[in-house]
Order: C-alpha cells, then sequence, then structure tokens
C-alpha cells in the first residue's frame, strides 16, 4: 500500500477529497488540521499551544508537528498525508519515518479558494465538512449526519484567510518543486466538481 501526500492551498478540496479516498482507498487519514483541532477542542497541553498558531493563520512548530505525526505512523497501512507536509523541514523530517511513494498537487486559484472558504461551514460535534454554495446540508445550520450545529472555522475569516494563503506561498508552495524533483509530484486540477476531481485522483491512484 503506498503513501501518499496531499499538496495545495487553504481550501483546494484536500479533506473533502481525502475523507472519500480513505473510505474507497483505505487508506489511514492523517489530517495534521483536524488533529490540531481535536487538541484545541479537548484543550490539551499541545491544543493549548497550537491555539494561537491557528488563529493567527500561522503554522505550528515543525518539531510539534513531527512528533504528532510520527506517533499515528502504520507500517502495515497505506496513510493519506492531508494538510502534511507544509515546511521543507516537515518534509524531511517525514523522510526519517515513512516513505513518501506518491505526491498529488491540488491546482485551484486563489480566487475560487476565497470563494470556498467563506462559504465552507463545519459540523462542530463530528468535524463534517459542508459548503453553503457547492454542498449545503439537508437542513439549514445542521449537520446531516449527526445533527450537530454547523459553524464558520475561526480561521475562514477573511483576514485569516489572507495570512494563510501569504503562509502557503511562502512556506509550503516549495514543497511542490521539491517533489517535482524526487519524481513523485502529479498534477490535479481541483477548480471543477468535486466528483471529477475524486475520479482524476482516484486514476492517478490506480496507475
Ligand atoms: P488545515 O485544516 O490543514 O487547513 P488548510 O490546509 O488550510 O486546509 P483546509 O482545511 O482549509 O482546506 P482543504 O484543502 O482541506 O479544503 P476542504 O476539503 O475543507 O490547517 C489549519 C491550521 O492548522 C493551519 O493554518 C495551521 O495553523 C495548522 N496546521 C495544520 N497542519 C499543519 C502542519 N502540517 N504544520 C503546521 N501547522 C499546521 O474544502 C474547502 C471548502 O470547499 C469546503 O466547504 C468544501 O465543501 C468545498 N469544496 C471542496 N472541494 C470542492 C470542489 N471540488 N468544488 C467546490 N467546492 C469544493
Amino acid at each position: 500500500m503506498k503513501n501518499v501526500v496531499l499538496l495545495g492551498p487553504p481550501g483546494a478540496g484536500k479533506g473533502t477529497v481525502a475523507a472519500r479516498l480513505a473510505r474507497e482507498f483505505g487508506f489511514l487519514h492523517v489530517s495534521t488540521g483536524d488533529l490540531l483541532r481535536e487538541e484545541v477542542a479537548r484543550n490539551t497541553p499541545l491544543g493549548q499551544l497550537a491555539k494561537g498558531y491557528m488563529e493567527r493563520g500561522e503554522l505550528v512548530p515543525d518539531e510539534v508537528i513531527l512528533s504528532m505525526v510520527r506517533q499515528l505512523v502504520d507500517a502495515k497501512k497505506g496513510i493519506l498525508f492531508d494538510g502534511f507536509p507544509r515546511t521543507l523541514a516537515q518534509a524531511e523530517g517525514l523522510e526519517r519515518f515513512a516513505e513518501v511513494d506518491l505526491v498529488i498537487f491540488l491546482e485551484v486559484s486563489r480566487e475560487e479558494v476565497v470563494r470556498r472558504l467563506s462559504s465552507r461551514r463545519v459540523c462542530s460535534r463530528c468535524g463534517a465538512v459542508y459548503n453553503l454554495v457547492t454542498k449545503p446540508p439537508k437542513a439549514e445550520g445542521i449537520c446531516d449526519l449527526c445533527g450537530g450545529p454547523l459553524v464558520q472555522r475561526e480561521d475562514d475569516k477573511p483576514e485569516v484567510v489572507a495570512r494563510r494563503f501569504e503562509v502557503y506561498m511562502k512556506d509550503s508552495a516549495p514543497l511542490i518543486a521539491y517533489y517535482e524533483k524526487r519524481g513523485l509530484l502529479q498534477r490535479i486540477k481541483a477548480d471543477r466538481p468535486p466528483e471529477e476531481v475524486f475520479q482524476a485522483v482516484s486514476e492517478v491512484l490506480r496507475a
């Protein structure tokens, strides 16, 4: 089973496609954003440390992220890394405890991600992700899956989105060239409907 990295700007659709890939291909889905939000919700020491960085749209320090991910790596199962690695130091750190077989880069314009993030809503109980435009819940403000209330993520406010995008361009975009040089990168056009993105990624995974 392969270890796959999903790369792309904030709001590219990494979490959306990863959730379905995990179900249909049997990956262990490792989303560092989801893991950190759980830590914040439980008010653990790690959550307390991460909270400020996340609220400002900054990256949590590399060594914190690497030690969190390292504990989850299970050699028996293919892993789908979502939102990790996000810096060159994280990519190099990852290589010390797991092999990367494929990197899928979701290409989408800044205008489109800003649109998507402003209309994203998430379930405050189970974390399911919706979009008021492209994936509305059946009943307004209520999660289809668990009936929990839908909220806007704090870091989806416009000023934080702008900072997240800057951080992405400075710290994470260099990973595109890093993995391209290693012959691992596959580009997928992600400014199209979720079903088409899923099919395109699935084809790459089956190749
Ligand atoms: P994280 O949660 O990883 O945020 P992100 O990478 O900015 O990604 P998002 O979750 O915002 O977007 P996504 O690409 O998953 O898109 P989604 O599928 O939800 O990280 C949050 C914070 O945690 C960071 O800022 C940082 O502080 C910290 N952190 C996390 N990882 C870290 C790391 N490795 N190192 C350091 N710090 C770290 O889709 C977005 C919206 O669009 C949804 O509404 C969805 O329904 C909709 N949508 C999805 N696909 C489509 C489509 N094809 N067409 C139309 N709409 C779509």
